[in-house]
């Protein structure tokens, strides 16, 4: 289909789709967990810190999987690791189900951790580089959209398997019970980036790097009006040598280019904001604050709709009012409402360690919450995966997008791993307090440091 603007709109939104798809299963992957960690508790008989590494063990895998993405992004192409993303979610799906012990099923997490990582670096790479300018950041917030319908669409289907089979460790189909059926769904979705992946070109970028001109022109053909003008830009903003992960540096030193030390300082913030308590520890925190485990789940399925309709906000605003001003208003109400929910923390007293909050503040509390969880969704959360992937010069795209998705595992993991020993060392309130300094330091960070992207093509990204 035509418009005025570009050749071929479906096409682009098409493969966007299909590439997106590699950030449902990251999110699906992530929430699958939820709902069967009570069953692997009784299935492996694993104490409290077994089952905090059950479900934490993802993240270690991640960490190599953005790198080895990065590096063989630059060697074998952008679908080729995004074929190999499949087979480790596959793996992962299919042994996290057969598992028989704590010890086998970490590996296979571990292993599914390596897709998630490979994904999170290279679908919002991928998008950025077949995605015209104007509409760019749309596009590439499809990937956050996707992660949030992932975490939502894991939390239903455990659901509905639980439901029918009466208990996530009921029997559900052919004699194996729900918790396994819960982790041998993932099949499916993965099964359809799969075939999608056939149907989906290769990056024109890369293949312009490979000097394969006329195939690179091919495809922008569909994405620009001016396909011919846009390889010679191409090639020229890669000076005639093939990408490596060595662009990363400055000439003859250790020391990585600015615009790489920006990319993983973003990374950091947008962990530090401390969503992933919300989303690993929601249970526990309401239950800490007074709801009842009953409405836990009606408290998953309230932030994950909050995440999803949030995300359509960042959709809609972020090629026109730009990316720097959505991470700097969601730093703004982030450090508002995480104070807010340190100062209501505050009013309450513990009770057998849960913390009795004054009438009415819990739902107060859970409100503002939820204010958080908005402020992060329709800002930080997307906006991250959009710069990451376009905000690198061509040369150092893969590589620099790869170090920061390592940078946000490994900041995920040490927010996720500490919570529970601040919990109980420092008490909901001041943890809460630190919370909230962190969104005022990367207010100062981007408001100085982060270059505005919007409109900008790739071939014009600087590397200061
Ligand atoms: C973040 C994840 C988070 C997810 C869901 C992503 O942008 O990188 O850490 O769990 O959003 O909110």
């Amino acid at each position: 289909m035509k418009s005025k603007e570009f050749p071929n709109i479906v096409y682009i939104v098409v493969i966007t789709a299909i590439a997106a798809l590699g950030g449902f299963l990251f999110g699906y992957d992530f929430g699958v967990i939820n709902g069967t960690v009570k069953a692997l508790e009784l299935e492996f008989n694993s104490n409290a810190v077994g089952t905090g590494f059950n479900v934490a063990s993802i993240v270690l895998g991640c960490i190599p999987g953005a790198l080895y993405a990065g590096y063989f992004a630059d060697k074998f192409g952008r679908r080729a690791v995004m074929f190999s993303a499949c087979f480790f979610f596959a793996l992962s799906a299919w042994g996290s189900g057969i598992a028989s012990g704590s010890v086998e099923f970490v590996i296979y997490r571990i292993i599914g951790g390596i897709g998630v990582g490979a994904a999170s670096a290279i679908c919002p790479a991928y998008i950025c580089e077949i995605a015209p300018a104007k509409i760019r950041g749309a596009l590439a917030s499809a990937q956050q959209m996707a992660i949030v319908l992932g975490i939502f669409f894991a939390f239903l289907v455990n659901y509905l398997i639980a439901n029918f089979a009466g208990d996530p460790s009921g029997i559900f189909a052919f004699g194996f019970k729900a918790w396994q059926w819960m982790f041998w769904a993932e099949i499916a979705p993965t099964v359809a980036f799969f075939l999608g992946l056939f149907f989906i070109p290769e990056s024109p970028r890369f293949l312009a790097a490979l000097g394969r001109d006329e195939d690179a022109k091919n495809i922008l053909s569909k994405i620009y009006f001016n396909a011919d003008e846009e390889v010679v830009a191409i090639k020229k903003s890669l000076g005639g040598v093939r990408p490596s992960v060595k662009d990363i540096f400055k000439e003859n030193s250790f020391m990585p280019h600015g615009i790489i030390i920006v990319g993983v300082l973003l990374a950091i913030s947008q962990q530090f904001t401390g969503m992933n308590i919300i989303m690993n520890y929601g249970e526990v925190l309401w239950g800490a604050i007074g709801f009842d485990k009953n409405s836990a789940l009606l408290q998953n399925v309230i932030t994950g709709v909050v995440n999803v309709l949030s995300t359509i906000v960042a959709i809609l605003l972020i090629d026109k009012i730009g990316r720097k001003v959505l991470l700097l208003a969601g730093s703004f109400l982030m450090c508002l409402s995480l104070g807010a929910m340190g100062f209501i923390f505050s009013k309450g007293h513990l009770e057998n360690s849960t913390l009795i909050l004054p009438e009415g503040l819990g739902v107060t509390a859970f409100i503002i919450a939820m204010v958080f969880v908005f402020a992060f969704a329709a800002t930080w959360g997307p906006v991250l995966w959009v710069l990451l992937g376009e905000m690198f010069p061509n040369s150092m795209r893969a590589s620099g997008i790869a170090l920061s998705a390592a940078a946000v595992w490994a900041a995920n993991f040490a927010v996720v791993m500490t919570f529970p020993s601040m919990l109980e060392n420092m008490g909901l309130a001041q943890t809460y307090f630190l919370y909230a300094i962190f969104p005022m330091l990367s207010f100062i960070f981007v408001k100085f440091y982060v270059k505005e992207t919007k409109n900008l093509e790739l071939e014009n990204m600087k590397e200061d």
